[in-house]
């Protein structure tokens, strides 16, 4: 008896439970600002509305598809009928990224996986901590500290270089089929750790290196083509749920996951010793970590990092400062390949500049004196963005302001878009790229030369770097945008000055894999991680 009545009690206390929760969401959906009357695609199930479409596709196919049929507000539905619209307007993307400030919040279920994959750093952080940890980690972005990093990004690019020498002389025909991915991923590791942390990874030279190992493939294995069952639990149950499960969880992808995340600690709690230490003893070091260290140290205690919060930053800057610029330039290498005309003309301006420097190393102002350089790499950035989407929750109501007018399902054209606290937003960085009233009416088309056309700006500033989304805007832009330049500078140069690069028939089997970043990966073979199959031959000199 005793046991009925307390399963009872039970029973009562969760249907109760269940009660006052739906009650709550039918008053929060009801009461909320409506945004149903924006034209947009039928959602594919109630549970789920369209977000299988917009999590499972490959980079893009949801966001031009939905451009094209509706512009550039879109509403989408989230699950259980919750509308949510998806942006790509350029005013509306100035308010939010810009004038609003910290007015768009990120979505809670998406900073859990840059907390499992990061920790509670700048990725993660909103509002107040974010500007506290913004403001220290700061220093070590500067334009002067990222140009001091050239030689460093053409040591790690010289030794790719003579490594696919080596590879090249033992070839039958002066031509090898690489994995570019993988050798830019690991290049771009090695630069970083010596930019960034004084350390040397040794990816380029040990691909069985334990970091590498683990971080190679991290994001398409943890992120990479989500179940509908891992969407379902990702936007519907609560955060502490996610916590829960990023701790207990035995799935592949959780493991993978937690091993990196130890991994990595480990070994930035090993260099910040070693640079609090560095410090102690007044040894003065340019890297990023030491200029962190020592503007944490001289930060207003109330404003300092905490330990964990100075290694997320850490585990931040290898995942953000690494597999963004490689996935970057293995985007930018491969339309190199599908455009041999560009690609010669970008390698006789190399060479050009080559001729002029008498035998000395290029500099961030070589750099910054090639036209055809920043052109190609501005078109790529644009055409193909590593980080395709941002995610945003209006903090509080607010009126987002439009481009040019649209006309609602119920036949009003309005000019501004009143939306609710909670509203939730897809920022479509891909589609905003290709936006026709700001970069051309060939905007779909590949084009470097585009950035010479003598037009005067068009559209609201929005980006850092020739107007583009790529590195986000406003209050979070990428902290390491110039850092990524020159970086990707280095690399390029040193790859088209020396070598021809040319597609392959594996090409058929590329997907864009959407894992936060859209990594090349093989159809088939998507497991094994990033992967740019392309034919690498000597660029001949006359
Ligand atoms: C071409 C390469 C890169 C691209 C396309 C890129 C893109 C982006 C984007 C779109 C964001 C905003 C993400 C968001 O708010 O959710 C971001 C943030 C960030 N990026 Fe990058 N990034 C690149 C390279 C780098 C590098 C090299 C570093 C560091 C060495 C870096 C460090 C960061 C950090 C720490 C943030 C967080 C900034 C904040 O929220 O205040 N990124 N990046």
């Amino acid at each position: 008896m005793e046991i009925e009545r307390l399963l009872f009690e039970n029973a009562t206390r969760v249907s109760l439970f269940v009660v006052i929760a739906l009650a709550y969401f039918l008053y929060r959906r009801y009461t909320r600002i409506s945004v149903s009357h924006i034209p947009g695609p039928e959602p594919e199930s109630f549970i789920l509305g369209n977000l299988p479409e917009l999590f499972q596709s490959q980079v893009g196919v949801p966001d031009f598809k939905w451009k094209q049929q509706f512009g550039d507000i879109v509403r989408i539905k989230g699950p259980f009928g919750e509308d949510r619209l998806f942006i790509s307007d350029p005013k509306a993307m100035q308010y939010i990224f810009h004038t609003a400030g910290y007015g768009f919040l990120k979505w809670p279920e998406r900073t859990e996986i840059s907390r499992v994959l990061m920790g509670r750093g700048l990725l993660w952080a909103d509002d107040a901590i974010h500007r506290r940890q913004r403001k220290v980690m700061l220093p070590g972005f500067g334009a002067p500290e990222c140009k001091a990093f050239v030689p460093i990004f053409l040591k790690a690019a010289s030794a790719l270089v003579e490594q696919w020498n080596d590879l090249l002389a033992s070839s039958m025909d002066q031509s090898v089929e690489l994995n570019v991915a993988s050798w830019l991923s690991r290049a771009t590791m090695d630069s970083l750790g010596e930019a960034a942390f004084d350390y040397h990874f040794g990816a380029l030279e040990n691909k069985e290196n334990e970091l590498m190992k683990a971080y190679f493939g991290l994001m398409s294995d943890t992120l990479g083509q989500p179940s509908r069952q891992a969407i379902f639990t990702q936007t519907v149950m609560p955060v502490w749920y996610l916590r829960f499960m990023a701790r207990c969880s035995n799935t592949r992808r959780m493991v993978h996951a937690r091993h990196t995340a130890e991994l990595a600690n480990d070994i930035a709690q090993s260099l910040i010793n070693m640079k609090s230490e560095a410090l102690l003893y007044g040894k003065e070091n340019k890297d990023i970590l030491s200029l962190l260290v020592k503007a944490n140290a001289s930060e207003n205690p109330a404003s300092r990092l905490t330990d964990e919060e100075m290694l997320a930053q850490m585990r931040t800057l290898l995942l953000a400062g690494h597999e963004t610029s490689s996935t970057s330039l293995v985007w930018c290498i491969l339309e190199l390949s599908r455009h041999p005309e560009v690609q010669s003309r970008l390698r006789e301006e190399i060479r050009a500049t080559e001729r002029r420097l008498n035998g000395r190393q290029f500099t961030a102002s070589d750099f910054d004196n090639m036209p055809y350089l920043a052109a190609v790499l501005k078109e790529s950035m644009r055409f193909q963005p590593a980080v395709y989407q941002n995610y945003r929750m209006a903090a509080h109501d607010t009126v987002l302001p439009l481009s040019k007018p649209i006309t609602t399902t119920t036949g009003e054209t309005i000019s501004s878009l009143p939306i609710g606290k909670g509203t939730k937003l897809v920022l479509s960085i891909a589609a905003y790229n290709r936006n026709k009233e700001v970069f051309g009416e060939d905007a779909d088309v590949y084009n470097p030369d585009r950035w010479f056309r003598n037009s005067e700006k068009k559209g609201p500033t929005v980006g850092v770097y020739g107007n583009l989304l790529t590195f986000a805007g406003g209050v979070r832009t990428c902290i390491g945008w110039r850092f990524a330049l020159y970086e990707m500078q280095s690399l390029l140069v040193e790859i088209i000055n020396n070598f021809e690069l040319g597609p392959t028939k594996e090409l058929e089997r590329l997907r864009r894999e959407a894992c936060l970043v859209m990594l090349p990966t093989l159809e088939g073979e998507e497991i094994k991680g990033e992967n740019l199959p392309l034919r690498v031959s000597i660029a001949g000199r006359d």
